[in-house]
């Protein structure tokens, strides 16, 4: 079960992140949920009867992440955390470079990794705590345009695995989940720049059709509960069939 933890989740703003905090605290989790724009949670704020405190922060703020875990946390420590924070780009190869390769970087990878380094700290975290990243299908494979996003999405991969094993002394868990196409604002502004064929030819991809963010939460929520006690270093794909062909 997951009554009662206390879990970071970042990219909690939109989509699977503000999905799965509105679940989170329905189960009594106490939360502390980070994004730039406090708009799109701010009924959540007020529903939550306090167990959901919100930082807005850009996580390419990488000196001040003690922020998250000294001034937010104050004195208490997490049981979990989900790194949902992420952009996606369709660029072709010629239009790549090292700046907007590091951007998608910065967000995707380098603030995971960052905010696992504190989060791994005995004063911030919990033994047997649970962490889940978010990958993707993309991480797995590949399509044209996409070289930055798929890069990310597969450095997570390793990041979990590598991870799993380092902290698997204070007995933390480290998984990833890869979704398939999830309707969320990200895809909605990806439909929204490509022609309506482009976007017939991706739901038909789904044999189950594309996800809902209900499709995903369950998911992860299974993963940062004890029923997955054992589970570590995996990638769960939840894709509708998206992978298996
Ligand atoms: N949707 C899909 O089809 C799909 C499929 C596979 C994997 N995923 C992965 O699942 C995760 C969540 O996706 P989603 O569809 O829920 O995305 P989304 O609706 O676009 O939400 C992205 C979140 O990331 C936050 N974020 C972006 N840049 C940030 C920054 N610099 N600092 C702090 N927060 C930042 C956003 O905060 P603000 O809005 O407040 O800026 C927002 O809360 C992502 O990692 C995505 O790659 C999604």
């Amino acid at each position: 079960m997951i009554h009662n933890k206390k879990i970071l989740v970042t990219g909690a703003t939109s989509g699977i992140g503000l999905a799965l905090c509105d679940f989170l605290i329905k189960q009594e989790c106490s939360v502390i949920a980070v994004g730039r724009d406090q708009s799109k949670i701010e009924n959540l704020v007020k529903k939550s009867d306090d167990k959901l405190k919100f930082l807005s922060f850009d996580l390419i703020d990488f000196l001040n992440y003690f922020k998250i875990f000294d001034e937010m946390l104050a004195g208490e420590k997490f049981d979990g955390f989900v790194h949902c924070a992420g952009i996606e780009e369709t660029l072709p190869l010629t239009m790549y470079n090292p700046e907007n390769v590091k951007r998608i970087f910065d967000i995707n990878v380098f603030s995971g990794i960052e905010l696992l380094r504190h989060f791994s700290k005995k004063k911030y975290s919990n033994d047997g705590a649970s962490v889940v990243f978010l990958s993707s299908v993309m991480g797995d494979l590949g399509q044209p345009g996409k070289i930055g996003y798929c890069a990310t999405k597969s450095a997570i991969l390793g990041i979990v695995r590598s991870s799993a094993l380092e902290l698997a002394k204070r007995r933390f868990r480290v998984n990833a989940i890869s979704p398939g196409v999830v309707n969320t604002p990200m895809t909605q502004k990806l439909f929204s720049q490509i022609e309506d064929d482009n976007i017939q030819r991706i739901k038909e991809m789904h044999p189950l059709g594309i996800g809902e963010v209900d499709d995903v939460v369950p998911v992860i929520t299974f993963l940062l509960s004890d029923s997955s006690k054992w589970i570590t270093g995996q990638n769960i794909k939840v894709d509708g069939g998206y992978s298996i062909q």
